[in-house]
């Protein structure tokens, strides 16, 4: 069966699914979106992901495509369609199809686009032996609170990532300071056993994956602080971890090259991935 893709009202073969050469979020990177994890079928965190697509759509003033309920039904249908159990839903609303002008066109309609993803197995290695991660400036804009699709720092910093042999790229502000990685929140936990985060601000993207896990830790009785960390903090650290939609709760054992603690996978941060990959089978179940 071929897989499907959704695109401005039609399912259409994935292979055959087109835009519109002058669709604004192909020339001015003018749209947002959304990665919303599919577990055993089901949308997981569906409210808090669309309240975030509600949140980025309203700071860029682009209208909803269609209603939140529409939407909705849109999503199961492409994730019935293409038989989904494991893996993520894309969706992405752009301010539309207009002749190339800055200033925002006055009769574009929002295009949606939305397709899905089979889920790409953690490799084994990495789970056993957490990931590296590589340390560069934040280069971002100052609204990386907004989940827009204007992603090329995120692009080149994953691309550094890579060709320096690591998973993941933790970007350091003007401070000093993790912001997060180039598409994962980032967490340590102190040798005292707290845990720490960034707090909340137009200097990163609020993942939904970091918000349930502070959620769910919040039963725990842990301490959680959500500030800033500097790296130095982050390079003493016993453990560190990242978490994001695709790569759940993944343990982080170097970075730059230097051990993180023993080295290994953190006590913590594997009970905290178990907890996590929990709630979404939980959550599953309830639907
Ligand atoms: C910059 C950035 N930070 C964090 C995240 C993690 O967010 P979530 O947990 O909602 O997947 C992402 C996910 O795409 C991201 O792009």
């Amino acid at each position: 069966m071929p897989r499907h893709a959704y695109v401005n009202g039609r399912y259409v073969p994935h292979g055959e699914a087109q835009v519109h050469i002058e669709d604004r979020g192909y020339q001015f990177a003018d749209g947002v979106y959304e990665v919303v994890p599919v577990f055993a079928g089901r949308l997981i965190d569906e409210e808090p992901h669309l309240d975030r697509l509600a949140y980025s759509l309203g700071e860029l003033r682009i209208a909803w495509p269609m209603s939140r309920a529409a939407l909705k039904l849109v999503l199961r249908e492409l994730i019935r369609r293409n038989s989904l159990a494991n893996g993520i839903v894309y969706l992405q609303v752009t301010r539309g199809v207009a002749p190339r002008d800055h200033r925002f066109p006055e009769h574009s309609r929002p295009a949606l686009v939305i397709t899905t993803r089979r889920a790409r197995p953690i490799s084994p290695a990495h789970l056993a032996n957490g990931v590296p991660v590589v340390t560069l400036p934040d280069i971002r804009w100052r609204r990386c609170d907004i989940k827009s699709v204007s992603l090329l720092p995120n692009v080149l910093a994953k691309q550094q990532a890579v060709e320096a042999g690591a998973y993941e790229s933790w970007l350091i502000d003007a401070e000093g300071c993790v912001t997060e990685g180039s598409s994962t929140n980032a967490w340590i936990v102190t040798k005292d056993g707290r845990l720490v985060t960034r707090d909340r601000s137009a200097a990163i993207l609020s993942g939904i994956t970091r918000q349930a896990l502070l959620d769910l830790v919040e039963v725990e009785q842990l301490i959680v602080e959500e500030r800033r960390f500097t790296l130095a903090e982050a390079k003493a650290a016993a453990e560190a971890f990242l978490t994001s939609s695709s790569s759940f709760v993944l343990p982080v054992t170097r970075i730059d090259g230097a051990p993180v603690g023993d080295g290994k996978p953190g006590r913590l941060t594997l009970k905290l991935r178990d907890t996590y990959i929990s709630h979404m089978n939980h959550a599953a179940a309830a639907l």
